[in-house]
Order: structure tokens, then sequence, then C-alpha cells
């Protein structure tokens, strides 16, 4: 049985239970992280709380907990579960009010919430097979930077996916590529990596700036610039990131291949980089 943490309390997860008022419940009206940990150390934590902030901030929720709160309580969270590898999910909801109105008071008490999942390891080998996409019309709103919990929109786009056989969507918005329901979207175009720069279009994902920061570290030629359905569907490489996925390359789009229907030669430079990084943050070498 897995322990989480609830307003102020970790409990065993059958335990935790919030009222059927908190606007978590009734509206999405939340926002969320995932933070995956390597050996017990979380990956770009600093960077996964100031995206948080950012979030709480855009939707007029007091953070409730400080910098040191929340790190006491994910570190406590991993050592209370099992599992080399964990990802933590935190969501701030606005919490309870005494009768359902969209309007909010601004003194209600927030609801926190955390819980830490085993994650499977991920390795070169199990990512090397690729996946397959499909692109879709981004029918989501315009504040799509921010981490909200109300995410129907990415549910029913991911869902499409499944139902098509494939692992992702890609969404378009008037004719470029945004991102995916749940992941951010790279392509390799003449030997550039290229990704949309951020906007209210797409969430800065900390994997994506991950990824840049080593590129340029690793002298890799990247690019943050608009990518068209066009350049998309001739890019020689298409590769899908997020915490939990990694780097996950795209081998076919709408079922045609992507370059030659096999993972690019850019993508293994970076894969190894990518797990190298890992192996030096479950060794403490860095933060
Ligand atoms: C819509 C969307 N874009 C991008 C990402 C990738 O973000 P990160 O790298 O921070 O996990 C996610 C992660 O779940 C997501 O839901």
């Amino acid at each position: 049985m897995s322990t989480v943490y609830l307003n102020g309390q970790f409990m065993p997860i059958e335990q935790a239970k919030v009222s059927v008022l908190d606007r978590g419940f009734l509206f999405g009206d939340g926002v969320y992280e995932v933070i995956p940990a390597y050996g017990n150390h979380l990956l770009r934590l600093n960077e996964h709380l100031r995206r948080l902030q950012n979030s709480l901030d855009a939707v007029r929720i007091n953070n409730p907990l400080s910098q040191q709160q929340w790190t006491e309580i994910l570190q406590t969270l991993l050592a209370k579960n099992e599992g080399q590898d964990q990802s933590v999910y935190l969501q701030v909801s606005r919490g309870a009010a005494p009768v359902r109105d969209h309007a909010f008071a601004a003194d209600l008490v927030a609801t926190v919430f955390v819980m830490a999942n085993p994650m499977k390891a991920v390795s070169r080998e199990k990512l090397e097979p690729g996946v397959s996409a499909i692109t879709l019309d981004d029918i989501r709103w315009k504040a799509c930077n921010i981490k909200a919990t109300a995410l129907l929109a990415n549910v029913l786009l991911r869902q499409q996916a499944a139902i098509e056989g494939a692992a992702e969507a890609i969404l378009i918005r008037d004719g470029r590529a945004t991102e995916g329901a749940a992941s951010n979207v790279f392509i390799v175009q003449d030997g550039v990596i290229v990704t949309p720069p951020t906007s209210p279009m797409l969430l800065p994902g900390i994997t994506r700036d991950l990824i840049l920061e080593l590129a340029h570290q690793n002298d890799m030629p990247c690019a943050e610039r608009d990518i068209s359905e066009a350049d998309l569907r001739a890019a020689s490489e298409i590769w899908l990131t997020s915490s939990t996925k990694e780097i996950l390359p795209v081998i076919s789009l709408d079922e045609q291949p992507v370059g030659n229907g096999r993972y690019g030669p850019i993508w293994g430079s970076m894969i190894d980089i990518y797990q190298a990084y890992k192996a030096k943050l479950r060794a403490g070498e860095i933060q």
C-alpha cells in the first residue's frame, strides 16, 4: 500500500479523502507537477517548483507551502515508498467552497495532495524501437503553459491516438506543431534539433529545457523556432519528450515512416547524453 501526503499528513492512499465540494473535483480547478526521482534524487527540483509557482500565479492560488516545505514533503514521500526510481505527482487545488460557483473567494484553503509512483526504468534499448504518432487539431485553450489539472482536451486527444493504435497525438494549431497531448515535440531538420519556442500554446517542459541545455553543452546544433506541419512531415527525426517518457523517437507519423522508419542518429547521440545525465544524478554527482 503506498503512502501519500494530503493536507499536512502522510497516510495510506486508501485513507486519503477530499470533499466532493473540492473545486479540483468540480471544476478541475488546480495545478500539478510530475517530478521523476532517480535513486531518490529529484530531477530538476528547483525548475519544477518554479514552474509550479508560475502555474499557481496564473490561476491565482497562493502557494500553500514554502520551497523548503515542498522539498521535505517530496523527500519524505520518496523515503516512505518503494522503488529505485519513482515519479512524484503533486497537485494543488483551490480547495472546497461552501457552494458550487464558478467565481471563487480569495480565502479558500488549498488542497495539497502528493503521491509517489514506481517508475519503470527507461533505457536506450527500451526506447530504440520507437513509437507511432498521429497528428490532431489542437483543440485546447490558449493557456497551455499552465500545468492545469483540467486536462479534458488532452485526455480526449490522447485517447484518440490510443484508438488509432498510436502512442501519442502531435497537436497542430494554425498550421504549426505545438506539442504532444502529454509531451513536447522536437524534430531534426537538416541536422539541427528544433523545438517550438515557449509560448502560451505549449507547456514549458522540464525535459525540453534539459535537452536544449545538453545539446548546447555538447555542441549539437539546436534551435527554438516554429515547426510548420510541412516541416514536421519532412523531418528526418521526430522526438517526444516528457519527464517519464524521457526522449521517445517517433518512427511513423500518420502511418508514414519518419526518415527511414527507424530511430535517427541524432536521437542516438542525445539519448546517450541523457542517460549519462541520469546516471550522474542517481550517483548524487549533480543536483
Ligand atoms: C501537455 C504536455 N506537454 C509537455 C509535457 C512535458 O513536460 P515535462 O518534460 O516537464 O514532463 C507534458 C508532461 O506531462 C505535458 O502534459
